[in-house]
C-alpha cells in the first residue's frame, strides 16, 4: 500500500491532492436531529457536562460516524467552550445558546481577562481528540474547531446572541479601542487553543466567524478580518502543515477578501451558487459546502441533484462537500443518511 492510503481522504483534499471523489461531512452533525443525541440528552442535561465530560463527548461525537461514516468527525464542543479559561464565565442554555454571565464592556474587564491555558482549562479536550484519532484510524479525518475573535467578541459583549448586534457595535462605532483590545487578546488565546487542538489530533481546524456577515465589508476589514489574520498567522508559524478552514455565515458580499485571511479552505453558504464563488475566488482556493441545510427536507431526487449539481460546479479539484450550514434539528435522519450514501459513491469524472 502506498503511504498516501493511509492518509485519510479529506485530509488529502484539504492539502490540495487530487482525489477520486469529494470527502463530505457535515457541519452540526452530531446534535439534535440524532435520536441517540436526544437519549443521551436526557441522561446528561446540561450542554456544558456533554461536551466536557470526555466519555459523553466521545460519545456524541462518534454517533454520527457509527450511523453515517463521514469523510470527517468534528469534536463535539462549542465555540464559546475556552472563554471560562480566559475568565469570561457562561453556560449554554438549550434552544437559546450561550449565555455569559458578567458580559464585558469595560477597560478593567478586558484588564482582568487572562491568556488561556488549554492544558489546565481544557484538559477533556486532549482525551476528547486522541480518543476520536484512536477510534476513526485512517478512516476518516478529525477536525477540530474554534469561534473567530469577531464571533466570540460578540457573545462576550452582548452576553448571549443577538439580531442586530447593537451593544458590540456602539462599542466597534464609538469606542474602538476596548474592543480592538478584546479582540487582540482573542485572538492570541484562540491561535494557542487551535495549536492544542492540533497537538490533541486534530488534523483540519475549522474557525467559524458565524457573526462576522452582519459587518458591512467596510467594517469586516477593521473588526473581523485582521483579527482571522493574527490567528491564522500564529498557527501557521508553528503548524504550517495542518488545513484550516474559514466560515463566515452570510458571505456573499465579502468572499474575495475572506481569500485574503490565510485559511487554506473557504466555506461557502448557499447563498452564493458555487460556480460563481470558483469563477469569483480562481481556481486555486480550496472550498468547503454549500448546500442548503433545508435541502434535506426534500425528496431523495431532489437530494441528488443538489448534491450532483453543487459537485459538478465545484469542479473535481479542492472541494469538501458539505451543507452551507449547520445540519437544521428538524431534519429526517434518514435524509441525512441519504446524503451521506449519494455523495460516498460519487465517481467525479477526471
Ligand atoms: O458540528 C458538530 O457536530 C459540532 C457541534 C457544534 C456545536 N456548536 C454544538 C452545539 C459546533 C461546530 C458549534 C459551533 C457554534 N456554536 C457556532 C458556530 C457555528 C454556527 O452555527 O455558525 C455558534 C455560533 C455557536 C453558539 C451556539 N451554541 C448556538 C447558536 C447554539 C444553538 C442554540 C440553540 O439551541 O438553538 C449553541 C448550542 C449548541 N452547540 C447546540 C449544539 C448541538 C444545541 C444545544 C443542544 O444540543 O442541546
Amino acid at each position: 500500500m502506498g503511504v498516501s492510503s493511509t492518509v485519510p481522504l479529506l485530509l488529502r483534499a484539504a492539502r490540495g491532492e487530487k482525489v477520486d471523489r469529494p470527502p463530505v461531512w457535515m457541519m452540526r452533525q452530531a446534535g439534535r436531529y440524532m435520536k441517540a443525541y436526544r437519549d443521551l440528552r436526557e441522561k446528561y442535561p446540561s450542554f456544558r457536562e456533554r461536551s466536557e465530560i470526555p466519555e459523553v463527548a466521545i460519545e456524541v461525537s462518534l454517533q454520527p460516524w457509527r450511523a453515517f461514516q463521514p469523510d470527517g468527525v468534528i469534536l463535539f464542543s462549542d465555540i464559546v467552550t475556552p472563554l471560562p479559561g480566559m475568565g469570561i464565565d457562561m453556560d449554554i442554555k438549550e434552544g437559546k445558546g450561550p449565555i455569559i454571565f458578567s458580559p464585558i464592556r469595560t477597560q478593567q474587564q478586558v484588564d482582568e481577562l487572562h491568556p488561556l491555558d488549554p492544558e489546565t482549562a481544557l484538559p477533556f479536550i486532549r482525551q476528547i481528540l486522541g480518543a476520536l484519532r484512536q477510534e476513526v484510524g485512517s478512516a476518516s479525518t478529525v477536525l477540530g474547531f474554534v469561534g473567530a475573535p469577531w464571533t466570540l467578541a460578540a457573545y462576550a459583549v452582548e452576553g448571549k446572541g443577538s439580531k442586530t448586534y447593537s451593544i458590540i457595535k456602539n462599542m466597534a462605532f464609538s469606542d474602538s479601542n476596548i474592543l480592538h483590545q478584546l479582540l487582540d487578546k482573542l485572538a492570541e488565546s484562540i491561535a494557542v487553543y487551535i495549536r492544542y487542538q492540533i497537538d490533541c489530533g486534530a488534523q483540519v481546524v475549522q474557525m467559524f466567524d458565524s457573526w462576522a456577515g452582519q459587518l458591512s465589508p467596510q467594517d469586516y476589514d477593521i473588526f473581523a478580518l485582521p483579527y482571522q489574520k493574527k490567528v491564522f498567522e500564529l498557527v501557521k508559524r508553528t503548524h504550517p502543515q495542518t488545513p484550516l478552514i474559514l466560515l463566515v455565515t452570510g458571505s456573499a458580499g465579502l468572499l474575495e477578501r475572506m481569500a485574503t485571511s490565510g485559511a487554506d479552505i473557504l466555506t461557502i453558504d448557499w447563498t452564493v451558487d458555487m460556480a460563481d464563488a470558483r469563477r469569483r475566488l480562481g481556481n486555486n482556493v480550496k472550498v468547503q459546502g454549500n448546500l442548503d441545510p433545508g435541502v434535506l427536507f426534500g425528496s431523495k431526487q431532489f437530494i441528488r441533484e443538489r448534491i450532483l449539481d453543487t459537485v459538478r460546479k465545484a469542479g473535481n479539484w479542492g472541494h469538501i462537500l458539505n451543507l452551507g450550514h449547520g445540519v437544521l434539528p428538524e431534519t429526517p435522519e434518514e435524509n441525512v443518511a441519504f446524503f451521506f450514501e449519494t455523495a460516498k459513491n460519487l465517481h467525479v469524472p477526471v
